[in-house]
């Protein structure tokens, strides 16, 4: 039961901004936590919902080289995309804000830091870190790629996806410098490393009071901290992030993972400031009866039940609330692949928006959500879920109950008779299941949560169905108008309980009866519409999904997959689907002729080339130093893709690819001329 002079204060991990969302991770940390939000404020609870988007770190500067920005302009741009996207997803947040450009949210950062340094949890030491002598530079983890030293698996330097393991890139076997291919090497450097073993104890003891975590969570952190915890570097020899509030860290930064989760405290102070009661985050985050609920995905497991809580805990000025539960959910897989962005194997959150309405999306992410385990999308199944779940049960039970009204009883509610033993069976399992519905809900259960509203509208169709109204209507009028009355009372019922996975369709059935404001968790499945009151237009809920669009989106999918898998997965290029004749014009491809061509120093594969495309010249670089000196290029036309985004490649600027065919695994690389006597600048189609 909701604990109603009990605080909640829910948050779902600051998704980085670096790129769109897409759906994995919205069925992971967001939209359950939205459903969780939704549920409690009818219920009375007194909750906020706290977000924002993570902006520091590799995550940004990866993306800002690739893209040729500034980290400051790839934050700006996706915090506000997101931002935007979750709008229209329907998310609920109290506050959602961002880790950069906020006053707040560096001192508090740096206050963490001072504070735990202060007490004795920090220690600085020198240590080796991966150095690339082709970039010049300390490689972040994100930066490096091998293979994991626990399960083999290819791992990023920070983390392991196959094992969840947190990793430091100097552990990884076989490393590779993601910039430029080559092997770095370890080089001494000096970082601050939070005490972690320091806290060892009191984890073991403070999870172990955590009966109520899910499995994964719970089992998962305490055979960490019984591996034997290590102390972590919290700092970073990068120039994107908070700066180490010591004199001698100049030039260092928080690691991104540090300052993250304050950002669910500073993103609350914000909020208590818009609303002109700047003390009120205290009531939430200084009070340790708060009920604190960390929504995320299982990568995020370590940082959140066990760094975190140590954060907290080894604050010394504040007694700060800790997280009260961490529901972790696994991963979404697309059409039975594991979903990448690298290889733009993903729905895109935003694109998804503009082809369906947002209710369709929440339907069929939680009723396929990956709680327990892993689960996989595909766009057959969410075609079955919204045409025969959402749209065949609920849509059709409302249009069938209410359209009926409309058309026979004048569009206003009818007065009930008495009520017959099969009304009240209804209008029982309607507040048994609202009750149960909580329950599931509370338990982060929100697949079967959904399915137990959804069998509501099931049991209504099959009273409507047997009740037959139709066959009533002229000779017993008082009996149809009944169970018409009976009808409104469930679709009331149905504003409040289909609130949290369908928060638009719910606005509609208020709209449609005329209710306000929603009906509280409490009063919903006892409501009782004013008899004669005149209903809203009756309109279609639900709008089913053509076969056709469904194929349209799996060849979507595939086409623009099978543009990105070009560059990284070339072995797979072939195996792709068939992409259509627009999908070959996006790809810009021109003839342009070599002017120049040159090595680039310390990089053994790359050639750099002016080329001519048409009264534009550009510069290029291309990954075939090994097959073509470069005095053999010049004068040749070659075919290039003009529209590439601009690259930045060991530091020398790329605006353009070259296509070139590949022989056997590589053993020879043919650039691809022309036939003829072509001018640069021509149009390959
Ligand atoms: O994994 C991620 O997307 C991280 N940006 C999550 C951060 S959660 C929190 F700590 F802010
Ligand atoms: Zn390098």
């Amino acid at each position: 039961m909701v604990e109603k002079n009990r605080k909640y204060l829910v948050t779902s991990a600051l998704p980085y901004a670096n790129g769109p969302l897409h759906i994995g991770q919205i069925a992971g940390a967001y939209l359950p936590a939205d459903i969780y939000v939704r549920y409690l404020r009818l219920a009375g609870a007194d909750v906020i919902y706290i977000c924002g988007s993570d902006e520091h770190g590799v995550p940004i500067t990866v993306v800002a080289e690739q893209e040729g920005m500034t980290p400051q302009e790839i934050a700006d741009k996706y915090h506000f995309a997101n931002k935007r996207a979750f709008e229209r997803f329907g998310m609920s947040f109290d506050n959602y804000s961002r880790t950069s450009l906020r006053e707040i949210h560096y001192p508090l950062a740096q206050q963490f830091f001072t504070e735990l340094n202060d007490a004795g949890y920090i220690i600085v030491k020198e240590s080796e870190q991966l150095y690339c002598h082709d970039c010049e530079r300390f490689l972040p983890d994100r930066y490096v790629s091998g293979k994991c030293p626990h399960c083999g698996a290819e791992a990023r330097g920070d983390q392991c996806d196959e094992c969840g393991r947190w990793l430091a890139a100097l552990e990884l076997e076989e490393p590779v410098c993601k910039v430029c291919g080559s092997t770095p090497e370890p080089r001494k450097t000096t970082h601050w490393y939070l005490e972690l073993p320091k806290f060892a104890d009191w984890l073991r003891e403070w999870i172990g009071t955590k009966a109520d975590w899910r499995d994964n969570v719970r089992r998962f952190c305490l055979g960490w901290i019984d591996e034997g915890l290590e102390d972590r570097a919290i700092t970073r020899d990068i120039t994107w992030g908070v700066p180490v509030p010591l004199p001698e860290a100049e030039g260092k930064v928080l690691y991104v993972w540090f300052d993250a989760p304050i950002g669910y405290i500073s993103s609350t102070i914000e909020w208590a400031e818009n609303l002109g009661e700047p003390d009120r985050w205290k009531d939430y985050w200084q009070n340790t009866e708060t009920k604190m609920v960390h929504f995320i995905g299982k990568d995020n497991i370590v940082f959140h039940a066990i760094v975190w809580p140590a954060m907290l805990h080894g604050q010394t000025s504040v007694e700060y609330v800790l997280p009260g539960q961490i529901p972790a959910n696994e991963f979404l897989n697309l059409e039975g692949r594991q979903m990448s962005t690298s290889n733009n194997w993903a729905v895109w959150l935003d694109e998804l928006l503009d082809d369906f309405p947002a209710d369709t999306v929440r339907y069929a992410l939680t009723a396929n959500a990956p709680e327990t385990r892993d689960s996989d999308f595909t766009f057959r199944d969410f075609g079955s879920r919204v045409n025969d779940e959402l749209a065949d049960i609920f849509g059709n039970f409302i249009n069938r109950s209410l359209g009926f009204i409309a058309r026979y009883l004048g569009n206003k509610v009818p007065e009930p008779g008495e009520l017959s033993a099969q009304d009240r069976e209804l209008l029982d399992y309607v507040s048994a299941q609202t009750a149960r519905v909580s329950e599931l809900i509370e338990n982060f259960e929100m697949k079967n949560a959904q399915l137990e509203v959804m069998n509501v509208a099931r049991a209504a169709n099959k009273y409507y169905n047997d009740e037959e109204p139709w066959a009533r209507r002229e000779d017993d009028p008082a009996r149809c108008g009944t169970i018409l009355n009976v009808c409104c009372r469930v679709v009331g019922a149905l504003s409040t309980a289909m609130e949290p996975f369908t928060p638009f369709a719910a606005g509609e059935l208020r709209r449609m009866l005329g209710i306000k404001e929603a009906l509280s968790w409490e009063e919903a499945p006892g409501y009782e519409p004013a008899a004669g009151a005149e209903l809203g237009e009756v309109k279609i809920l639900v709008q089913k999904i053509p076969d056709e669009e469904i194929d349209r989106q799996i060849e979507k999918l595939k086409a623009q997959s099978a543009l990105a898998d070009d560059d990284v997965k070339p072995e797979e290029v072939t195996t792709v689907s068939e992409v259509n004749f627009d999908d070959v014009t996006k790809l810009g491809l021109v003839t342009a002729k070599v002017l120049e061509c040159d090595k680039v120093e310390g990089a053994d594969k790359l050639l750099v080339m002016k080329i001519d495309i048409g009264g534009e010249e550009r510069q290029i670089v291309a990954g075939i130093a090994p097959w073509y000196q470069p005095e053999e290029l010049v004068g040749k036309v070659i075919v290039v893709v003009a529209n590439m985004v601009p690259a930045t490649i060991r530091g020398v600027d790329s605006r353009g690819m070259l296509l070139a065919a590949s022989v056997g695994d590589d053993e020879d690389v043919r650039v691809i001329t022309v036939d003829g006597d072509v001018p640069p600048g021509c149009k390959v189609t």
